[in-house]
């Protein structure tokens, strides 16, 4: 087995290494290194909530009330009521009969994967489904089959041969990939757990606030609320706070809290942070106007690269461009960060393996004129 320092030095071989890197503050799409500014282009503050008056008023108000830390798991004495009020808004928002709040997406995944799923049962997964799913299926000892990204001929030919063997099944996917920005085929998802006596679990970690009338997501923008058994998004990206939830039926939700050890075994969110989720969910009802020309700004921008000639995925606020090399995807961030865009490399294994790329992950706070000069600027780089 390698040795950290030999792990150290292969990662930075292969143009993998990671370093942390600390800002000074972040705010309105501005980062900031020092005295260094740069334009935001990661972050997946989508809306611009973050900073939102309305969130900061309702955070320093809850600090006043409830102080600023939980204190204890909600099974011991953390359980306050304004995390009631927040799964009572949540459910409402998504359409659903309960919802529970999670520390963390990745808490949330792995948890209730691991509480519902476990031998004798089986899981089919999209192949690019985030690192949180994948750990949760390793860690609940189901089988798994990852279908190929967004292929339901697949997923049904992995249905057909497998299904029959095992008790429990779930299909699983994002319903916006987070480095693709892309969405599945969701009905004929449904169609297929349907006729394969499955449940569906979706992660609208990067649809929530973002699609639908609502503002609920892509499962309230397709009409398919009743029919997805288990729905899991967060509060840490469009609406600009932290936490995560699940959505889903009276029972599911009590089973949670007696079964789910990310739950149980775990320190509440701060009430501040609860108090944030709260406003948000109000924000995405009263400001729907972010959401509208987020996604009008990001097809002009998708639209405006594929044109000068880069490959360019997705149909969302999540805007990819693929390099291929890990080497020339760096090469590429830094040219645009020394124009000023803080953009990062995605390389594997986040991505898969020749597949490195740039994520322009876009938000309300950047507007068209800003966006033309960004293409501009990319079109302009040689490597
Ligand atoms: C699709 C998806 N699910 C879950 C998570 C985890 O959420 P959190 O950051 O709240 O842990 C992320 C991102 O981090 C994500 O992109």
């Amino acid at each position: 087995m390698e040795t950290i320092k030999e792990f150290l030095e292969a990662r930075d071989r292969e143009g993998l290494l990671r370093k942390l890197k600390p800002a000074s503050s972040r705010k309105a799409g501005i980062i900031r290194f020092g005295a260094k500014e740069y334009i935001d282009l990661s972050s997946n503050d989508y809306l611009g909530l973050s900073g939102h008056p309305k969130s900061i008023k309702a955070a320093k108000e809850a600090a006043e009330i409830y102080g600023v830390g939980a204190s204890a798991s909600r099974l011991l004495s953390g359980d306050l009521e304004i995390y009631h009020r927040l799964e009572e808004k949540t459910a409402e928002f998504k359409g659903k009969e309960k919802a529970l709040i999670f520390n963390s997406g990745y808490q949330a995944n792995v948890g209730i994967l691991s509480a519902l799923y476990g031998e004798g049962d089986v899981i089919f997964s999209d192949k690019l489904n985030h690192a949180s799913i994948v750990d949760g299926l390793m860690l609940s000892g189901v089988k798994f089959f990852r279908f190929k990204h967004n292929d339901t001929e697949h997923l049904n030919s992995l249905l057909k041969k497998e299904r029959a063997k095992f008790k429990k099944a779930l299909i699983i996917t994002e319903t916006i990939f987070s480095m693709d920005g892309d969405r599945p085929d969701l009905k004929e998802l449904v169609a297929l757990k349907e006729k394969f006596d499955c449940a569906i679990m979706v992660d609208e970690a990067h649809a929530t606030g973002i699609f639908g009338k609502n503002g609920s997501g892509v499962v309230e923008e397709e009409g398919l609320t009743d029919k997805i058994d288990f729905i899991m998004g967060t509060f840490g990206k469009a609406l600009g706070s932290f936490g995560a939830y699940l959505a889903a039926s009276s029972d599911v939700i009590d089973y949670m809290v007696n079964k789910c050890r990310s739950f149980i075994y775990s320190t509440a969110l701060p009430p501040v942070t609860i108090a944030c989720n709260l406003a948000a969910i109000d924000l995405i009802k009263e400001e729907p106007y972010r959401r509208r020309e987020l996604l009008e700004a990001s097809d002009h921008f998708r639209n405006a690269l594929k044109e000068k000639g880069f490959d360019v995925k997705g149909s969302s606020q999540i805007v990819p461009v693929i390099v291929g090399d890990n080497h020339a995807a760096l090469k590429m961030a830094e040219a645009l960060q020394a124009r000023g865009y803080w953009v990062l490399p995605i390389r594997p294994p986040t991505v898969p393996k020749g597949e490195a790329r740039l994520r322009f992950s876009l938000s309300f706070d950047h507007k068209a004129h800003f966006l033309e000069r960004l293409v501009d600027d990319i079109s302009k780089i040689k490597i």
